[in-house]
């Protein structure tokens, strides 16, 4: 564990705990409230590694430094060695610096695992992006079983959105535990695109302009997907682009291997379809405002996409994310290979009055989640400190 050994009598120590490329994103607006804070709060930064390429980046864009990294990743790993890893590290890191608060978000094996940590210390955890479920408890996997479980240890949820305080609720958590604030990842993304940033990447930057032709953005990454259903996404994105005149696709590649060989395999060699390594969170959100449409298993660009009215095609099954759908901007269409070709063809025949009328409110946030979950934090910890 490489990190500083900062002053653990200050009062309102928060530790905020970041596993993977979305947690950083997610994050980076609700340390940038914390800092902010009118109340000192001294908020600090812990990676557990489980992603080391994809956060470092995020991290610069955000002028973000760790204060420890656990730098946990190994390639290929499974699900038990990111827990033993997480958990050793976060033992000792707690014992370290005894934060009065972790700060988790979302759904990975870090998350679950830092608030089981700080369960085992008897430190309080608050979870961001707290009540998302899909109902079934393989879909997506781990991810609902991860949330349920962070959920159950939680001392403070802040729910993005009333349906995610409604799923708290049923399950028995207090009311005045929860608080919904809006998905940070609003802010984020309306910070990125605030910037006026010109992409770096060639292919996209040819795409963007006026005179390019359609294109179609594609992320594909879940564990329950691994295998069959990966090949059919893909044997179906490569029919599509060869039935579809002039359709180019942009695939950033997620690192796991599990996803680069199938994807190699099926799709290089094809001049329209381009293979490409993770895009920087700048390059992809330029790219997800341009692109005609994007087809999707990922939790956080379903989040995105209704910002830019950009219609998206959910690759999986379930969904804990009813509210793109309801707002008619998100279709699930799973990964049966007919289906997805007939729903990617439907989309590209979309016009542009089409998606002006899905672009709209963004049903996830405002921009204003990171300093909702801000107040909430400096507020608990200050009637912990009035009730002990
Ligand atoms: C993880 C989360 C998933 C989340 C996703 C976000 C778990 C179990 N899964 O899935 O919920 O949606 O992150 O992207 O927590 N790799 C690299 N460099 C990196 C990151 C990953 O090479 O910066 C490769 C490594 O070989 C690694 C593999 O990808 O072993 C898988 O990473 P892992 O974090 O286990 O799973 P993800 O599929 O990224
Ligand atoms: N993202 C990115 N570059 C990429 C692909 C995704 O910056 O090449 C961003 C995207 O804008 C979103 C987040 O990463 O904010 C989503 O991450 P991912 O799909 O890996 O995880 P999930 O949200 O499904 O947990």
């Amino acid at each position: 564990m490489t990190g500083v050994t900062p002053d653990a009598t200050m009062a309102n120590r928060v530790l905020v705990v970041v596993g993977t490329r979305p947690e950083a994103i997610k994050m980076a607006p609700v340390i940038r409230a914390l800092r902010a804070s009118e109340v000192p709060v001294d908020t600090r930064l812990a990676l557990t590694g489980q992603h080391s390429d994809l956060v470092d980046e995020v991290l610069r864009i955000f002028q973000l430094k760790a204060d420890w990294d656990l730098g946990i990743m190994k390639e290929g790993q499974s699900l038990t060695e990111i827990a033993v890893r997480c958990l050793e590290g976060l033992d000792e890191l707690l014992r370290q610096w005894r934060p009065e608060l972790i700060l988790v978000q979302g759904d990975t094996a870090s998350v679950f695992f830092a608030a089981l940590a700080g369960f085992f210390q008897g430190v309080p955890r608050a979870h961001v992006e707290a009540g998302l479920r899909s109902g079934t408890l393989e879909q997506p996997f781990p991810e609902e079983g991860f949330r349920r479980l962070t959920g159950v240890l939680a001392d403070l949820h802040f729910a993005p959105t009333v349906d995610a305080g409604k799923n708290l609720l049923r399950e028995g958590v207090a009311d005045d535990r929860i608080q919904i604030t809006g998905n940070p990842v609003v802010d984020a993304l309306l910070d990125v695109a605030g910037r006026g940033w010109a992409p770096e990447t060639p292919t996209l930057k040819r795409l963007l302009e006026d005179d390019a032709p359609p294109f179609l953005l594609l992320t594909f990454h879940r564990r329950e997907s691994f295998g069959r259903p990966a090949e059919r996404v893909f044997e179906a994105i490569r029919q599509l682009v060869e039935t579809e005149e002039g359709l180019e696709v942009v695939f950033p590649v997620h690192p796991n291997p599990r996803i680069v060989e199938p994807a190699h395999r099926i799709l290089a060699g094809h001049s329209r379809i381009h293979l490409m390594a993770p895009l920087g969170y700048v390059d992809f959100v330029s790219a997800l405002a341009g692109a005609r449409g994007v087809l999707t298993d990922s939790g956080g660009i379903q989040e995105e996409a209704p910002t830019f009215g950009t219609p998206v095609l959910v690759l999986r099954e379930v969904t804990e994310r009813p509210e793109g759908i309801r707002a008619g901007v998100a279709k699930l269409v799973g990964t049966d290979p007919r289906r997805i070709v007939e729903e990617g063809r439907d989309l590209l025949r979309r016009t542009s009055k089409d998606r002006e009328r899905t672009r709209q409110t963004n049903p996830y946030g405002d921009g204003r989640a990171g300093i909702r979950i801000a107040d909430g934090v400096v507020r608990y910890l200050s009637e912990q400190r009035e009730g002990g």
